[in-house]
């Protein structure tokens, strides 16, 4: 099959599979590059197949040594279809990794769900040992409830008025101007459902009620705080109100972890990058280019990969941690240095559509976004016919 790049409304509808492997080598290439640290040994990373999650396990694996578990929700290919990209970043990770010596597994399915509770809990039991440190990296678009029997949907939309704001529409590369409507009280509770922190605690306290967290254990989760820009659109919108709720959370968490483990729970306030999830908030797109555009002319960019290494080798087991009131790390110190959030609002303020489509910054923007689901990737010859049954059975058990 000839794969070429299908996009609508900002998200990719296939992945190829020879680019993904590329783009997971390219980023474990880096990783070993770093010096190695001494960090946690035993990890549980739930949403780990692509974005931060996967950034953070490779960052783990390779220049920290750690074994490592990972959840993610992913489709397999299926006659046309070529799968998701995060399934085979799952097979190119496990292909990669049998270098490290260590043990790496993944399970595919629903992170929400009891049966995968079960299913990782036992597998801990029988075979990995207590956990030294859960990541909880989920970006989903809906949670299923099993005490109701309800999908419940979250969105991603403005409070108490419209949010009007610019996004770069990726399928045609041209700017568009957007309206993002005001949330009801009801719409604004299910995406507190879905992305806040409750599944998060659900998680450590199943692991914590089977005995399963060392001592000195640490839990993360990634939040997004952000400037002036995405204020409307983000913070003070439903993800911004699933945020609060999942740094509220770690503040709970934390209490009981110190007194029970002396461990931690920890939010880090993370960059804004290009991922399945980031393209798809409106605004973001926009602002990311400008963002990358002032941060690679200041020396400020950081790969995906580094931001991640640099929190767990400085910031969670080093000691250069970066700490706000609220006892979030920030991590995206770089991104809110005041120069370059000035910069960045008055590029997005001041450019017209075409100026911003001809910057530096949405260049990269929009080869991060082809690559992350495979394409633009310099060494892949794209014209030739991709067999992908003969790829898929590498899937590991
Ligand atoms: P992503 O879309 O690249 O990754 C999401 C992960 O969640 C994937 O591994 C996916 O398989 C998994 N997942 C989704 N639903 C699932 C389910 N029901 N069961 C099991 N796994 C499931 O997203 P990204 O951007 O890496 O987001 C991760 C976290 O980082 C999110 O909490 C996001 O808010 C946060 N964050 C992201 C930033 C960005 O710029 N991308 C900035 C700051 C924070």
């Amino acid at each position: 099959m000839i794969i070429e790049p299908s996009i609508r409304s900002n998200i990719f509808l296939n992945a190829h599979p020879l680019g993904c492997k590329s783009f997971v080598l390219d980023q474990i290439e880096e990783a070993k590059q770093f010096p190695k640290f001494v960090g946690p040994k035993k990890v549980l990373i739930i949403g780990g197949s692509s974005g931060y999650g996967l950034a953070s396990r490779i960052a783990l694996a390779f220049a920290g040594n750690a074994d490592t578990l990972n959840i993610s929700y992913e489709t397999a290919p299926k006659g046309k279809r070529t799968g998701t990209a995060g399934w085979w970043n799952n097979i190119y990770f496990q292909e990669f990794a049998k270098e490290t010596k260590n043990i790496h597994k993944d399970f595919v399915g629903d992170a929400f769900g009891s049966q995968m509770k079960k299913d990782v809990i036992d597998y801990i039991q029988q075979h990995f040992g207590k956990l030294d440190l859960v990541i909880y990296s989920l970006a989903a678009g809906a949670r299923f409830n099993e005490e109701t029997g309800n999908l419940v949907k979250s969105s991603i939309k403005a409070i108490g008025s419209d949010a009007i704001g610019k996004t770069i529409d990726l399928a045609d590369l041209t700017v568009k101007d957007l309206v993002i409507g005001t949330a009801t009280e009801e719409e604004i509770k299910d995406t507190v459902y879905v992305m806040g922190g409750s599944a998060w605690e659900e998680w450590i306290h199943a692991l914590a009620d089977h005995d399963l967290l060392s001592p000195g254990f640490k839990t993360i989760s990634y939040t997004y705080i952000g400037g002036p820009t995405t204020d409307k659109i983000y913070r003070g919108g439903t993800l911004g109100k699933a945020k609060e709720d999942l740094e509220h959370a770690a503040l709970r968490m934390n209490n009981f972890l110190s007194s029970h483990y002396q461990g931690e729970a920890l939010i880090s306030s993370s960059k804004a990058v290009v991922t399945k999830a980031s393209v798809f908030i409106p605004q973001m797109p926009v602002y990311v280019s400008c963002l990358f555009d002032v941060m690679t002319r200041n020396h400020t960019h950081e790969t995906i990969t580094a931001h991640k290494y640099r929190l767990y080798k400085d910031m969670v087991y080093g000691q250069k941690r970066i700490v706000d009131s609220e006892g979030r790390i920030r991590l995206d110190h770089l991104e809110m240095e005041e120069e370059t959030q000035r910069e960045t609002i008055h590029m997005m303020t001041t450019y017209s559509d075409a100026e911003i489509l001809s910057l530096h910054g949405t260049e990269m923007f929009i080869k991060e976004f082809h690559q992350i689901h495979g394409f633009m990737l310099p060494n892949i010859n794209y014209e030739l016919d991709t067999d992908i049954d003969a790829l898929a059975i590498k899937q590991p058990e």
